[in-house]
């Protein structure tokens, strides 16, 4: 089949459908790939990078359109794209059938499929062409890097001869995909980052990216995200209150806010009002990723950076993946050449629009003069479903004491009983076992224990290399090998040299593995 990409008619879009890599992809599927000439050069790829990956350029839009079977493009498309496709064409871009019913009509008179990758189901196996999860991922990075340009200090805390900086203290609410970008960013930078959202199966994910999660004195909803789809529910008035009341606490401490909640089909909910920016301090700054759908700040404007009278910055910008247009056309790119790639099961050039696929039928909002959104609930559960971890309690300093006694006491007792127990046994063991056997049998003992209790207490993630290491160390019977190797009989030399040889294989092979193990945990 042909498959091509619009240049983006939205002004100021930097991003692209098709890039020079994922063309070569598509290439390996049996496709013929086209471009629209300098559809890429605002990400930074050239006609001749797309050339050289063997796509063909074609001069206009009209020109691609007529040439191809599949047009792929980024943003919704325009009423003039649509009505210059034919029937039986497919076009793949962002195109947002809820707030579109006058576009998905178009598309359904005009008797093309239309696959909308913002419709791609969240579930485990549509993950790589989750372009929402791609381009949040962007925003929430770049939402950092915007808030640290405009934020006149340090991320980071420092000691210097000229004085002691404190880290910048960040709060980002909504911990989806762009929060958690946001978060990881943040706390690679130094600062301080504080996270919440009313999905308490997060809180985990927050902690374990160095964050602090804030808890709320609240009997927490317990949204299981696997029920709606991977996303939140609406919460309660009551919770919003709680919600508010902590923010507002928080608000006179916070440099950074990071707002990124929303619940897909509403409009954001507000939740950082005029009260808490008036609360900041001055060269504070906010930057809410849900300008788009109404800001969760009561100040943000769409598209704008504002400064308020108290000096705070509150920053609206809703094109946060198209200002990375290099990173977001690859990921982009990447999402549509993964869903091409279900869409060709047998790597023939064959389309084969299989509405059975609960990704393929998710995302497809026409087909066949008709409009198929909104699609049946996907058979698979969405990926969220995790239990939410227990609230920690807050412990005064005299009970934390007491837990801490209590802790030592119920170990000692449990260790005491194991060791009369295993005293017994060698005992009884002693009683009709000879003695050169004992001997050997207690230092067998003893080693088991010291080993057990030297791996007992490392990390489950050292577990790998560390028995590799052990493995390399256990391989010490190359020397008895060695040993035997010059013996007169031919049998010892053979099992000698066969032992040396196994031994070998293991102690190279142990650290050769310990190193690749190692190498994931260093950064590089
Ligand atoms: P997501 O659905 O993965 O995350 C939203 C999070 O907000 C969820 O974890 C949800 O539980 C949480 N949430 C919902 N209501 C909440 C509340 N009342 N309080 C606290 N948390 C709440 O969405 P994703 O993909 O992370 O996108 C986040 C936002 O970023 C969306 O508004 C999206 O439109 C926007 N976005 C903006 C871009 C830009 O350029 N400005 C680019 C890409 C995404």
């Amino acid at each position: 089949m042909k498959i091509g990409a619009l240049k983006e008619s939205s002004e100021g879009e930097a991003r692209v459908a098709i890039t020079p890599s994922s063309a070569t992809h598509l290439q390996k599927l049996g496709h013929e790939v086209f471009v629209q000439s300098h559809a890429g050069s605002a990400a930074g790829f050239s006609d001749e990078d797309y050339r050289k990956a063997g796509v063909t350029i074609k001069d206009s839009a009209a020109d691609l359109i007529g040439t191809v079977d599949v047009v792929a493009k980024v943003r919704q498309p325009s009423d003039g794209e649509i009505e210059q496709m034919r029937e039986g064409q497919t076009l793949i871009s962002f195109f947002y059938p809820a707030q579109n019913a006058d576009l998905l009509e178009k598309a359904r008179q005009q008797g093309i499929t239309a696959i909308a990758m913002d419709m791609v189901p969240r579930i485990s196996r549509a993950q790589k062409m989750d372009a929402l999860s791609s381009m949040a991922n962007i925003a929430g990075y770049r939402s950092v890097i915007e808030a640290a340009n405009n934020f006149g200090r340090f991320f980071t805390g420092q000691v210097t001869a000229a004085g002691k900086v404190p880290p910048a203290k960040i709060l980002v609410v909504g911990a989806g995909v762009a929060g958690l970008a946001a978060i990881g960013t943040a706390t690679s930078l130094g600062a301080r980052v504080y996270a919440f959202d009313v999905r308490p199966e997060v809180a985990e994910q927050i902690e374990s990216m160095g964050a602090e999660f804030v808890y709320l004195d609240f009997e927490q909803q317990t949204t299981d995200g696997a029920e709606t789809g991977g996303y939140a529910a609406p919460s309660s008035p009551e919770f919003r209150e709680a919600q508010l009341k902590k923010f507002r606490e928080l608000a006179p401490d916070m440099d950074v806010v990071i707002t990124t909640a929303l619940i897909p089909g509403r409009d954001a909910p507000v939740l950082w009002t005029r009260d808490m920016v008036e609360a900041m301090k001055p060269g504070s700054v906010i930057v809410d990723l849900a300008a788009e759908k109404g800001g969760n700040c009561e100040l943000t404007v769409a598209d704008e950076r504002i400064v308020t009278e108290n000096g705070v910055i509150v920053i609206g910008y809703t094109d946060f993946a198209s200002r990375m247009g290099a990173q977001a056309s690859e990921l982009y790119g990447n999402n549509v050449r993964h869903f091409l790639t279900d869409l060709t099961p047998k790597k023939d050039g064959v389309i084969d629009h299989n509405m059975d696929d609960d990704v393929i039928r998710g995302a497809t909002v026409t087909h066949d003069h008709d409009i198929t959104y909104p699609p049946p609930k996907p058979k698979v559960a969405a990926i969220a479903a995790q239990k939410p971890k227990e609230k920690k309690r807050e412990l005064t300093p005299d009970q934390r004491r007491a837990q801490e006694v209590a802790a030592f006491k119920a170990e000692t007792r449990s260790q005491v009983t194991m060791l009369v127990a295993g005293a017994v046994v060698l005992m009884l063991i002693g009683l009709v076992a000879p003695a050169s056997f004992m001997s050997h049998f207690i230092v067998f003992v003893l080693a088991c224990f010291v080993g057990f209790r030297v791996v007992w207490n490392v990390a489950h993630s050292l577990h790998t290399p560390l028995m590799a290491v052990t493995n390399a160390i256990s391989s010490i019977i190359v020397l008895g090998a060695l040993m035997q190797i010059g013996s007169g009989s031919a049998w010892v030399v053979i099992l000698a040299t066969l032992a040396v040889l196994m031994a070998g294989v293991n102690i190279f092979g142990g650290f050769l593995v310990t190193r690749r193990m190692l190498a994931m945990f260093q950064k590089s």
